[in-house]
């Protein structure tokens, strides 16, 4: 396959938004061995309790066990292949085929076969034929993720200097929970094109969104119609080992774009950030009541003070199912979680005013890339190349200011090398030059040829 990135001239080529076989080659170098997001922990917290959930295009039971861990099975039969388990959550004591009745344990195990005796007349082993089940499953602060390779690293490693962030209001304010059941809707774009987007752009929020400001009135209305940047050293960066990378605008928790209920989620922060800052110091404190926008490779996505929490799932090249939670902290009362969530559903829900300016340019710049002569060009990602730098407090490789397309940079960095690599080991050769491919990218870029 025709390389697809160009770390060091910061392009992708147009073809990663449509070509089949670099989607086949996603299910199998990314989708089957990278962690993916499954479910919360508060969804399934007892016995018996499941949600199912999508493993690139696999299906998957996530069923939570009798000793209290959670496993996670290919919601597919063992006999014919039809799925085991038809609903999106519930409590179970067993997952009965549709088909011709075949019937599993939450553990997996097939435990009876119809007419078993009579039938296969002692000819079928059982025991060999429980559900697939999921190499790796493991929890980060109550998110829980599978990976199909034994051979990845652990999700904590996995995460790495991404968690350095995600810890303040993963843990330091307390926690956080999902509000589900997700919201799901159809967006008919490739997987990547919103799993980028969230990952670094705060390029396009005042000028796609400039009505929805202007509508919302909420902290970052004043962004509405490109009418200024943000001031010098108003935010952050940084993209991260296996691709995960955030923004950080200082002190602009919009509070879901409203303008009442963000004053009372401030007033709810202001009480809890002396002890956030007592524990975990200035520097960090100061990303809790900051907006921060992210993604964790290869499809999850978050906005921390838009409250949401979504999930990019691949359909085909131009198909992508889209979950979406609201993200609370854990302690908040309960009818301010609620408003929150409301008001996540109306600005980024399945009609979300904010949902549907951004899927307008997911869906285009997807679509587009069907044509032949489109896809022989590229894409660019080149804002803030050559400022990209290690910094003496932050970890990961960190933009030079708010806005730029660093943590573009660095998700496409990774993508090129897990696409390339035929095993995580080999993958550990990158540890010891991946920041440097990115902070020297972007020498001599001048007069050179845009083309992938
Ligand atoms: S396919 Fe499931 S019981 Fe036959
Ligand atoms: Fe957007």
């Amino acid at each position: 396959m025709k390389p697809l990135i160009d770390v060091q001239r910061g392009l992708q080529s147009a073809r990663i938004y449509h070509d089949r076989d670099v989607f086949d080659a996603e299910m199998e170098r990314i989708f089957a061995r990278c962690w993916l997001f499954l479910t919360h922990e508060a969804a399934i917290p007892n016995p018996g309790d499941f949600v199912t959930a999508r493993m690139g295009q696999d299906e998957v039971i996530v069923v939570r066990q009798k000793d209290k861990s959670i496993k996670a099975f290919l919601n597919v039969c063992r006999h014919r292949g039809a799925r085991v388990c038809p609903v999106e959550a519930g409590n179970a004591r067993s997952f009965v085929c549709n088909y011709h009745g075949w019937s599993y344990g939450t553990d997996g195990a097939l435990t009876s076969v119809p007419f078993e005796k009579e039938l296969y007349k002692g000819r079928l082993d059982k025991s060999t034929h429980g559900l697939r089940e999921v190499a790796r499953v493991s929890s980060y602060h109550g998110f829980v993720y599978g990976c199909f390779d034994a051979a990845a690293p652990s999700l904590t490693d996995y995460l790495g200097d991404a968690r350095w962030y995600l810890d303040i209001w993963m843990e330091a304010n307390g926690g956080v929970e999902l509000l589900g059941p997700p919201s799901r809707s159809m967006v008919h774009c490739n997987w990547k094109a919103p799993s980028e987007n969230f990952v670094g752009d705060a390029y396009h929020v005042g000028w796609t969104h400039a009505a929805a400001l202007k509508a919302g009135g909420g902290m970052l209305a004043p962004m509405s119609g490109n009418a200024g940047l943000p001031p010098e050293g108003a935010g952050l960066q940084v993209t991260t080992r296996y691709g995960h990378g955030l923004g950080i605008l200082y002190d602009t928790n919009p509070g879901s774009h409203d303008m009442p209920l963000a004053q009372e989620i401030l007033a709810w922060q202001a009480k809890k950030r002396p002890a956030i800052e007592k524990a975990y110091g200035a520097l960090r404190a100061r990303y809790y009541g900051s907006h921060i926008n992210g993604s964790v490779f290869p499809n999850t996505t978050y906005l921390w003070g838009s409250n949401l929490f979504k999930v990019w799932q691949p359909h085909g090249p131009n198909r992508t199912e889209c979950f979406t939670w609201a993200i609370v902290e854990k302690d908040m009362p309960t009818e301010l979680k609620q408003r929150i969530a409301d008001s996540m559903h109306r600005t980024f829900g399945v009609a979300g005013y904010w949902e549907a300016d951004d899927n307008d340019n997911m869906e285009s710049e997807s679509q587009l890339s069907r044509g032949y002569m489109t896809r022989q060009g590229s894409l660019n990602a080149q804002m803030g190349i050559g400022g990209d730098r290690e910094d003496p407090e932050l970890p990961g490789v960190v933009g030079e200011s708010a806005i730029g397309e660093t943590s573009y940079r660095g998700y496409f960095r990774f993508y090129q090398e897990t696409m390339n690599a035929a095993t995580w080991a080999d993958m550990k050769k990158g540890d010891a030059g991946w920041k440097r491919e990115l902070t020297e990218a972007g020498s001599g870029l001048i007069g050179e040829p845009v083309a992938a």
